[in-house]
């Protein structure tokens, strides 16, 4: 029907806007499981680990005392001095606690930085496959998004060299998420020095770096941050973290940035005119999760890691799939395309893309997955290992028979 009166047309800016892939299969599959469905659901971008003990426990007590008022919009100044102490001891990192804002989850960090420091036009680069509110958030900014592609087989790190041919005199701000969702990929110390050496050769360039995975790497890796660089490179960074990931704090939303007083400053005007203060009780939460949270943060990593090594040998027992391995994060990320185009022979339905093919999990398998399309990278689906060992089992089961089933539909 045509709108005559205009009254339903909305801004150019949501017009386009796409809900969030992720959060929008993880809500399929919690309807199905609503409905009584028996289902698998490998989505989740959450640990399955309650919220650490001392974190849950402060809250409470701050919900006692009656610490239920605004706050500093900017965060309350304990935690803002308690984050910036975590980055000076974890990641090398010199901030004043004036220079970190607390925000309601590292989403909103994102956002806020974006808003910050972009303006219509300007060119946000995304290493791909990316999270998928990147772009989405970019464009948001008026920005328009430049994908910098990675190669499986290079592990999904994104190289300097391929940042470096897509830079041009609009290039205003350069995403690096390591570890990284959907990959899981880490990018090495030696490469990081190398983009390092392409940003500071482009003076308007700044980098967001996503660090919302850190704590979560196997094999020993450590991941770096980039701001640790050197104090030119930390002087055009934003460093984005938070406590959703690390401590099981998804729900709580806290997030943070920090960033050079001359960002930190209007970011936190910025939170002052949008949120105003993440919620005080979650607030104290996060501060004591600092304080307390680390036993439960490492026994929760060293249980990912055997997930992870489970998942991956499940996985790569499958005819036609193929799996890099994750050095962080919590997902897996294989290649399906070798089942692509199987499955005629039973319905006439080929399943042609992992669109489809992730549909197909749900309804017929019961095996909630995400789909590579979202993350700018068909031919790839998302597994999350953020769930129980039988769980795992089961979900690389209903996999197994699936995929057994389509191969023998031809
Ligand atoms: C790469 C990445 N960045 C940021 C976030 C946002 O985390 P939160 O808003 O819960 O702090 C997520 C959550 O899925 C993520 O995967």
């Amino acid at each position: 029907m045509t709108d005559t009166s205009g009254s339903s047309r909305l801004s150019l800016r949501v017009r386009g806007l796409a809900p969030s892939p992720t959060m929008a299969m993880d809500s399929r599959a919690k309807a199905l499981k609503a409905q009584g469905r028996d289902l698998v659901n490998l989505t989740a971008g959450e640990p399955d680990f309650p919220t650490v003990r001392a974190a849950a426990t402060a809250a409470v007590e701050a919900i006692r005392e009656g610490f239920t008022r605004y706050t500093e919009a900017a965060g309350i100044r304990p935690l803002r001095e308690a984050i910036a102490a975590k980055l000076a001891r974890d990641n090398g990192l010199s901030y004043r606690p004036e220079e970190v804002a607390v925000t309601p989850g590292a989403k909103f960090a994102l956002y806020a930085a974006m808003q910050v420091l972009c303006d219509p036009g300007d060119e946000v680069l995304v290493p791909a496959p990316y999270w998928v509110s990147y772009p989405e958030q970019a464009k948001l900014a008026g920005a328009v998004p430049v994908v910098v592609p990675t190669a499986e087989s290079d592990g999904f790190v994104v190289r300097a060299a391929e940042i470096a041919a897509r830079l041009t005199p609009r290039s205003r701000l350069l995403v690096l998420n390591s570890p990284s969702n959907p990959t899981g990929a880490v990018i090495p110390p030696d490469e990081l020095e190398r983009i390092g050496e392409v940003v500071l050769r482009h003076p308007r360039l700044w980098v967001l770096s996503d660090e919302i995975y850190e704590r979560l790497a196997y094999d020993g890796t450590r991941p770096r941050s980039f701001a640790a660089l050197s104090p030119e490179l930390w002087a055009r960074t934003v460093t984005i973290n938070g406590f959703s990931k690390a401590y099981a704090m998804t729900g709580w939303r806290v997030g943070y940035t920090a960033a050079p007083d001359p960002v930190a400053r209007p970011l936190a005007n910025f939170l002052s005119q949008t949120t105003s203060n993440a919620t005080s009780v979650a607030q104290s939460a996060a501060l004591a999760a600092l304080g307390g949270g680390e036993p439960e943060v490492a026994a929760m990593v060293a249980e990912f890691g055997r997930r992870r090594d489970y998942v991956l040998e499940r996985l790569r027992a499958l005819p036609g799939v193929r799996c890099t391995t994750p050095g962080g994060a919590f997902y897996v990320f294989p290649n399906m395309r070798g089942v692509l185009g199987q499955g005629a022979a039973a319905d006439g339905k080929v399943v042609a893309d992992t669109e489809s093919l992730a549909l197909r999990l749900l309804e017929e398998a019961g095996l909630a997955t995400v789909p590579g399309e979202g993350f700018g990278a068909p031919g790839f689906i998302r597994l999350s290992y953020a769930a129980s060992m039988e769980t795992l089992a089961e979900g690389c089961n209903r996999l197994a028979h699936f995929l057994e089933g389509l191969r023998r539909a031809g």
